[in-house]
Parts: structure tokens; C-alpha cells; sequence
């Protein structure tokens, strides 16, 4: 059932190219136009909105901090993103034209589900972003947009958040078509980058053994961190996630930009640091990171870079490098989250850690 795999972790780490592909399958109609069908909610509802705010819990969370970038930059609708376990006690302001996504692999997060239900005693609309057909979030939801990643076995989740992802893309073009925001053919050209995503997911786990590798070297490891930009940034968290709940070890995730505020204290020889590079692209988010690499490199970090496989400009600064294939930065997520998933199974398997069960933690969180 495993696949020959050791884990189900494992198993659906490599099922994620397959996940990924069932995820977008079927969501073009044959004039090209998005069509997703448990949408439930109309365009005209739909073109109303003015605000959206994503709620979830763990790495669900994690992905809705990607979808914020996504969703703001194709739709100009503004989005914040929310704890579930937090927005319900601060009153929050929702009204009809807000719309309450709620992301949740398990739909039958606690949290999440009393905030949905909040959400709509307040009459805002609620979208879920589910794995599991007929759980209670989507019940409870006005529209859903089911992912397929199929069952999740392993508590730490995989497939289900690079599927999330997916789901989160569809929306925020989805979106983009209702509000006219982005042109037929511009769609297309992101539905057809999306498209790509699974080889290029196949051709990072292609290169599984050179992390398991970099896994085994860290083993007396007591503390990691993990630096990222813009949507490298929840990526970074969710690194961190993945090696505290299934290697035990002291992880965190920051903003690249932030570390000179304070956590930059933290840096001591040795410390292991991965750096998610967001791809050389017009903006300046590439060189700022870099910057970043330079800053903790000097205070004796050892930097781990992931970063566009052709970029020679990160070698220099880089102790430890892994090349990814090119994507537009708001589509990086799908492919740099995978050496980080194959990092923590890896690294928890070495050191005698039950990965698919990793101590005090419960697949679906059902209580407040
Ligand atoms: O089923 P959900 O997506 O609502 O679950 C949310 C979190 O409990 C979940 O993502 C958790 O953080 C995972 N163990 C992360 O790997």
C-alpha cells in the first residue's frame, strides 16, 4: 500500500506530480474559459466581491499566505489571511461583499469550521478549498473547490497543500476571468504554466537522493532557519513546519528582509540556513536576496540556496545548492516546497522518528 515506499510521507511526497495534475484537470471549458463546477457561487456574487480573507490552520495557512499574492496581483482584490484558531475572538468585520475562504485538506479542522460558521451567521459568502468530498467545511460552505490529491495518510501534509495551491491558483484566476481583470489568453498562459508544474515537480524529485544526502549531513542539527521573499516567504514557513513536527528539531521561517530587525542575532558558525531564491525576474527580489545570503553568510551561516538551476549569480554564496526549474515567482511555491518535504522525511527517518506519526500530533484537529 505504501508503494515500496518506507512511508506513506514518502509515497505521497512523490505522488505530488500526479496530485497535481488531477487538480487542474478538466477546469477549461472548450472555449478555454475556467470553469469550475462545485464553484456554487454565481459571477454576479462572485464580481461583487471587494474583499477576501482566507482562513486555516498549519500548512493550510501556509498556502492561503501564498494565495494572497496570487489573488491580490491578478484580481486586485485585497485578501488577508487568517489563523481560523484566531479570527474568531477579534470581531471580525465582514459583510456582504466579503468573501471567507477556508482552506482545509481534512475539512474538519475545528477551528477553521467555527470560523465558517462565524463567517456566515455574519452573511458573508464562504468558499471552501477541501481534499475530502462530503467532510463538514465544504458541507457548511456556500461553494467548494475540491482538490485531488486523493487520501492523505501521512500526518504531515504534501500532496494535499501543493494541491491546495493549485486550488488557490484556479481561484485567483477564476476570479481574474469574472472581474475582467486579466484577459482570456493571459489565463491561458498561466493555466498553461500550471500545466508544466507536474514534469517540473518530477524533475526535482528526480534529485531526491542529493537531499536525502544534504538530510544525513544534518543530523546533530539543533536549530534551522529558512529565509524567503514575497511568495518564498510562507515556503519558508512551512519548511520550518515540516522539520519541527516530524525531525523535532527547532525550525523557523522568516521574511529574508526581516532578519536584520532581530533574528539575525540568532546566526552563529555553523547554523544551517536554507535560502528560497526567487527567480531573476524584473522586480528586485532576486538581489534582495541575495543580500540577505550575503548578511547571514558573513556572520558564519551555512547557507543551503534553492534557487533557478541556470543562476550563477548564488554559487558564490551558497554552500550548499539546489537547483530548481524555472517558474514565474508566484508559482515557485509548487516547486520549492518539494526539497524541503524530502528534507524533513529524510532527516526524521535518520534519526529514528515514526514520520507518519510523528509524536502528539493528530491528522485532523477536531477540537478548539
Ligand atoms: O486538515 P487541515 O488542512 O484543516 O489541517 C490543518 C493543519 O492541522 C495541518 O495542515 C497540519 O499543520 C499538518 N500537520 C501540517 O503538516
Amino acid at each position: 500500500e505504501k508503494d515500496g515506499h518506507d512511508w506513506f510521507m514518502r509515497k505521497e511526497i512523490f505522488e505530488q506530480p500526479r496530485a497535481v495534475a488531477d487538480s487542474l484537470l478538466g477546469r477549461r471549458n472548450a472555449s478555454g474559459l475556467l470553469e469550475l463546477d462545485e464553484m456554487r457561487l454565481d459571477d454576479s456574487e462572485l464580481r461583487d466581491i471587494d474583499r477576501i480573507i482566507i482562513i486555516a490552520a498549519g500548512t493550510s495557512y501556509y498556502a492561503g499566505m501564498v494565495a494572497k499574492y496570487a489573488i491580490e496581483h491578478w484580481t486586485r482584490v485585497s485578501v488577508e489571511v487568517e489563523l481560523a484558531s484566531e479570527f474568531r475572538y477579534r470581531d471580525p468585520i465582514l459583510t456582504r461583499s466579503t468573501l471567507v475562504v477556508a482552506i482545509s485538506q481534512s475539512g474538519e479542522t475545528a477551528d477553521t469550521l467555527q470560523a465558517i460558521r462565524h463567517a456566515r451567521t455574519q452573511r458573508s459568502k464562504v468558499l471552501s478549498i477541501c481534499n475530502t468530498n462530503g467532510s463538514t467545511i465544504p458541507r457548511e460552505s456556500d461553494g467548494v473547490i475540491y482538490t485531488y490529491a486523493g487520501p492523505e495518510i501521512g500526518v504531515a501534509s504534501t500532496k494535499g497543500y501543493v494541491t491546495q495551491l493549485v486550488a488557490c491558483y484556479l481561484l485567483a484566476l477564476y476570479l481574474a476571468q469574472v472581474k475582467g481583470t486579466f484577459f482570456g489568453d493571459e489565463i491561458h498562459h498561466v493555466m498553461d504554466q500550471l500545466d508544466e508544474i507536474p514534469q517540473h515537480i518530477e524533475s526535482v524529485l528526480a534529485e531526491a537522493d542529493q537531499i536525502y544526502k544534504i538530510a544525513r549531513e544534518h543530523v546533530d542539527a539543533t536549530s534551522v532557519l529558512f529565509l524567503g521573499r514575497h511568495a518564498g516567504y510562507p515556503v519558508a514557513l512551512e519548511g520550518a513546519l515540516k522539520l519541527k513536527e516530524l525531525a523535532y528539531i527547532h525550525a523557523e521561517g522568516f521574511a529574508a528582509g526581516e532578519i536584520k530587525h532581530g533574528p539575525i542575532a540568532l546566526i552563529e558558525p555553523g547554523l544551517p540556513v536554507f535560502c528560497i531564491v526567487p527567480p531573476r525576474g524584473r522586480d528586485h527580489l532576486h538581489d534582495k536576496m541575495l543580500s540577505g545570503i550575503q548578511e547571514v553568510r558573513t556572520r558564519g551561516a551555512r547557507t543551503i540556496c534553492l534557487a533557478e538551476l541556470d543562476d550563477e549569480t548564488i554559487a558564490p554564496y551558497a554552500d550548499t545548492l539546489i537547483g530548481l526549474p524555472k517558474v514565474p515567482v508566484l508559482l515557485q511555491p509548487l516547486v520549492a516546497v518539494i526539497p524541503l518535504q524530502l528534507f524533513a522525511c529524510e532527516l526524521a527517518t535518520v534519526m529514528g522518528h515514526d514520520v507518519d506519526q510523528p509524536r502528539n500530533l493528530a491528522k485532523s484537529v477536531t477540537v478548539e
